[in-house]
C-alpha cells in the first residue's frame, strides 16, 4: 500500500518536471485526519522557490485518477493521504489468505551463522546468560520470516582459562584424588562442586601469581589432551552440557549446532601460522599478538596501568593469539571458529555474535584479525550484537539478597511462581506449562522491548501485568481471540472494514508488518515490541465497542469473525518471531 502511494506521487512529480530520487510517505501522526502522509513538498519548494502549500496543490491536483487513495494537500505543505474503506478491505482480505499475513519475503537471500549460546561448561549458568539466547533467537527468526537462511550454533565456551582453573581447584580441594593417585572411588562431579570451586579458583588467580600459572598450564594440559586432565574435562563438560541443553529449551532456545570453542581446537596451530606465516603475528612478553590498531588508535598500556585516562586514550591493544605457554586463547578459538564456519557453512553472507556490551573490543579484534589474515573476504559482515546490562529495580546489577548472583534455573523457578500466582488469581488452575510460557513470555518482551544495547530493568512484577505493555497482555488477547471464534462455531466472512476501529486495526497491522524491517535494520527488537502491542490494544478498544458473537447482521458478524482472525494470525506470527508462546487458553 505504501509503495503504491509512493509510486502514484513519484510519477506524478516526474509528470510535472520536478527531480526526485523518491517519494517516501509515512504514517500519519494524526490518524483521525489521515492514515499517511507525504512531507515531500517542502523540498521540492525549495528548491524551486514556490510555496510548499502550492506544490502540494499542484501534485494532488495531478495525479492519476484511482479508486484507492484520496490525496489532500495541507497546510503549510503536506499531502495527507486518506486509504479508502474499500481498499483496507481488500487489503484486510489479501493478509487474511497470505501465510504469512502480509509480511513479504527480502529480496537478496542471506546465508547466516548465528552465535547466541556461550554457556561455559565449567560453571552454571547464571542470569547474565539470559539475554544472548533470548535476544538471539527471536533474531534468527525474524531472519527466517524475512526469507534468509540462518544456521545457529551454540557455541559452548570450552576451552579456556576456566577449564584449567577449576580442574585445579577441584585438585587442590582433594575431590581428583581418584584420578591424579589411583585413591578412592570415582567422584561426582556437580554444579553444587563447581559452584564453589570456579568463583574461588576465579578469585584467587587475581591475586596469586603462581595459582594463575599453574591454572594456566592445566589449560594448556587438556588442550593438548593429557591425562589425566582430558578425561576430567570430558566429565565436567558432559555434566554441563545436559544441563545447558535443558535450560535453554525452557527458554525456548534453539540450535541446529551443538558446537563449541573446543570444536576447532585441531585447527587453531593452523591458524596461527597464518598470521606467521603472513608476518602479520608478532611477539610480546612470550605471548603471539597481532596488532589490529589502525592509524590513530594507538598501541595502549598494559591492562593493570594505573592511568585508566591513558588507557582510555589509546582503546585498540593488540590481539593475543597464543599465550606465553603456547595455550590458546578465547580470541584463538573465535579467529580459528570463523574459518571453519566459512569451511562448513559456504561462506555466510554474515556472522552474528549475540554478547553482552563488555565484549565489543573483543569482537573487534577478533574481526580485524580475520580480516588481515584474509579468513573472512571483505564483503562477508562480521557483527557484534552487545547488549545492555540487566539491573535490578535498584538499579544496580541483578542480584541475590546475599550479593551472589542469581542461578538461571532460579530465574526460571521464580517466573514460573509468580506466572502461577497471577494466573491463579485470575481463577485459572494452571500446568507448569502454561505457567512456564506465561512467565518466560513475560520475561522475554521485557528484555526486547528494550533497545539492545542499553541496560534494562528486570521488574518481574511489571513485566506480569496482564495489562500494559507486557508478554502476558498480548498472549491474553490471543487466548481470548480464540475463546471467541471457538464459541462461535461459525464460518468466517468477508472482511469489510468500514468503522473507525477496524480501520485503526489495519493501519497497526500495516506498522506492525512494517517495524519487522525496522528491527532487521535496527538489529533490535523493540519497535516490534512496541507495535504489537499497539495492535493487542486496537484490537482491545475494538472488542470493547462491538459485541461479535451476538451481531444480528449476518455479514457484519462474519465480517468480524474474519477480522479478528486476522488479529491473531498477526499477534501470533509476532510473537513466534520474538520466540513467545502463544498459549490456546488463559
Ligand atoms: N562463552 C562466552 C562467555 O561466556 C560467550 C561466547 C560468545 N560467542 C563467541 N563466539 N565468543 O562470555
Amino acid at each position: 500500500m505504501k509503495k503504491q502511494i509512493e509510486k502514484l506521487i513519484f510519477n506524478t512529480c516526474k509528470k510535472l518536471g520536478y527531480q526526485i530520487d523518491s517519494a517516501d510517505v509515512s504514517f500519519s501522526k494524526l490518524p483521525d485526519i489521515c492514515d499517511y502522509q507525504s512531507n515531500i513538498c517542502f523540498a521540492l519548494a525549495k528548491k524551486v522557490g514556490k510555496a510548499p502549500f502550492l506544490v502540494a496543490q499542484e501534485i494532488v491536483q495531478n495525479i492519476q485518477k484511482n479508486d484507492d487513495f484520496d490525496f489532500v494537500p495541507a497546510m503549510p505543505g503536506y499531502i495527507n493521504i486518506v486509504v479508502k474503506n474499500s481498499t483496507f478491505s481488500q487489503l484486510a482480505n489479501q493478509l487474511l489468505n497470505d501465510k504469512k499475513s502480509g509480511v513479504e519475503e527480502q529480496e537478496k537471500k542471506l546465508n547466516v551463522v548465528m552465535d547466541y549460546g556461550g554457556a561455559n561448561v565449567a560453571k552454571e549458568l547464571h542470569v547474565g546468560h539470559l539475554c544472548s539466547p533470548i535476544i538471539g533467537e527471536s533474531m534468527k527468526r525474524l531472519y527466517k520470516l524475512l526469507g534468509h537462511n540462518v544456521v545457529s550454533d551454540a557455541h559452548l565456551g570450552d576451552w579456556g582459562l576456566q577449564m584449567g582453573l577449576t580442574i585445579l581447584q577441584l585438585k587442590e580441594d582433594g575431590y581428583l584424588d581418584y584420578y591424579f593417585s589411583g585413591k578412592g572411588e570415582e567422584p561426582q562431579i556437580s554444579f553444587d562442586l563447581l559452584n564453589v570451586c570456579y568463583p574461588k579458583a576465579s578469585a584467587r588467580k587475581s591475586v596469586d601469581p603462581d595459582f594463575k600459572k599453574m591454572a594456566d598450564d592445566f589449560t594448556k594440559y587438556i588442550q593438548d589432551k593429557q591425562e589425566p586432565y582430558f578425561t576430567i574435562y570430558k566429565k565436567i563438560r558432559a555434566m554441563s552440557v545436559k544441563t545447558i541443553e535443558r535450560l535453554y529449551q525452557e527458554l525456548g532456545a534453539t540450535f541446529d549446532v551443538w558446537y563449541g570453542e573446543s570444536s576447532c581446537a585441531d585447527t587453531t596451530n593452523f591458524i596461527v601460522d597464518m598470521f606467521v606465516q603472513k608476518g602479520l603475528a608478532r611477539e610480546s612478553e612470550g605471548a603471539l599478538v597481532v596488532d589490529v590498531a589502525r592509524e590513530g588508535e594507538h598501541i595502549p598500556l598494559p591492562k593493570q596501568s594505573e592511568d585508566e585516562e591513558q588507557r582510555y586514550k589509546n582503546p585498540m591493544p593488540p590481539a593475543v593469539i597464543k599465550k606465553y605457554n603456547g595455550a590458546d586463547l578465547y580470541a584463538t578459538t573465535d579467529i580459528a571458529t570463523i574459518y571453519m564456519r566459512n569451511q562448513e557453512f559456504n561462506t555466510p553472507d554474515e556472522i552474528v555474535y549475540f554478547t553482552d556490551n563488555r565484549q565489543s573490543l573483543h569482537f573487534e579484534q577478533v574481526f580485524r584479525c580475520c580480516k588481515l589474515v584474509g579468513i573472512s573476504p571483505e564483503n562477508q559482515k562480521l557483527i557484534h550484537i552487545g547488549f545492555g546490562t540487566m539491573k535490578g529495580k535498584d538499579g544496580k546489577p541483578f542480584k541475590t539478597r546475599e550479593g551472589t548472583t542469581v542461578k538461571l534455573e532460579d530465574v526460571i523457578n521464580l517466573l514460573i511462581e509468580k506466572s502461577s500466582e497471577k494466573l491463579q488469581s485470575n481463577g485459572l488452575t494452571p500446568t507448569r506449562e502454561l505457567a512456564l510460557q506465561i512467565g518466560i513470555g513475560a520475561m522475554k518482551y521485557g528484555a526486547l522491548s528494550n533497545y539492545v544495547s542499553k541496560d534494562y530493568v528486570f521488574d518481574l512484577d511489571r513485566f506480569l501485568c496482564f495489562d500494559g505493555k507486557t508478554g502476558p497482555y498480548i498472549q491474553y488477547m490471543i487466548a481470548r481471540i480464540n475463546s471467541i471464534l471457538s464459541k462461535s462455531q461459525e464460518e468466517i466472512g468477508e472482511i469489510l472494514v468500514r468503522e473507525k476501529e477496524e480501520k485503526q486495526i489495519l493501519v497497526d497491522i500495516l506498522k506492525l508488518n512494517a517495524s519487522y524491517y525496522q528491527c532487521f535494520q535496527e538489529k533490535s527488537m523493540n519497535s516490534l515490541c512496541a507495535s504489537v502491542f499497539d495492535l493487542a490494544s486496537s484490537f482491545s478498544t475494538f472488542y470493547n465497542n462491538h459485541k461479535i458473537l451476538t451481531e444480528q447482521n449476518e455479514q457484519k458478524r462474519k465480517s468480524y469473525l474474519a477480522l479478528i482472525t486476522l488479529v491473531r494470525n498477526v499477534l501470533k506470527q509476532a510473537l513466534w518471531t520474538l520466540g513467545i508462546e502463544s498459549p490456546e487458553r488463559m
